[in-house]
């Protein structure tokens, strides 16, 4: 066994895990934090994406032996208590998901993508979240989410659903 020592979501763990567990297995079996999927298990369909030290990854490719010292963000910390995140609430409004399977993988890839480009065009985001598969859905309701959702975090508009802030 080895022992690590990380940051999720703002707390702090200490943990013993084996050479072969991954940052998945030990984010879902361990923490008991299951938003982050497994869908392959070889880095190709992006459900398992969480945010490590502000960048997105996908936690079936690494081990968790890999994540000591690091502060990794999963989908459940992205919300206050209080209020979702902009994100989350621009998909809400504009239906981008569907069985939601994809959700939590997207979403933080998206939030990766504004913390470093909180103006992207729509080929950014498409860019953005290329490495995201959805079987449901055909991408165009998450794309024009993940735009308004940066519209809201530049400040420009109020709400999610696209009201301008200087009223009307
Ligand atoms: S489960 Fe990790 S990329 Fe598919
Ligand atoms: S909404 Fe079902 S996989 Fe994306």
């Amino acid at each position: 066994m080895i022992d690590i020592s990380l940051t999720v979501n703002g707390g702090r763990h200490e943990l013993s895990v084996s050479p072969e567990t991954t940052l998945l297995g030990l984010l879902r079996n361990q923490l008991g934090l299951t938003g982050a999927k497994l869908g392959c298990d070889v880095g190709d369909c992006g459900a398992c994406t969480v945010i490590i030290d502000g960048r997105s990854v996908n936690a079936c490719l690494m081990l968790a032996a890999q994540a000591d010292g690091c502060s990794v963000l999963t989908i459940e910390g992205l919300a206050t208590r209080e209020q979702l995140h902009p994100i989350q609430q621009a998909f809400e409004v504009h239906a981008s998901l569907q069985c939601g399977f994809c959700g939590p993988g997207i979403i933080l890839s998206a939030k990766a993508l504004l913390d470093g480009n909180p103006d992207p065009s729509r080929q950014d985001v498409r860019e953005g979240l290329s490495g995201n598969l959805c079987r449901c859905t055909g991408y165009a309701k998450m794309i024009e989410a993940v735009l308004q959702a940066a519209c809201v975090m530049r400040g420009e508009t109020e709400d999610v659903d696209g009201k301008s802030k200087a009223g009307s």
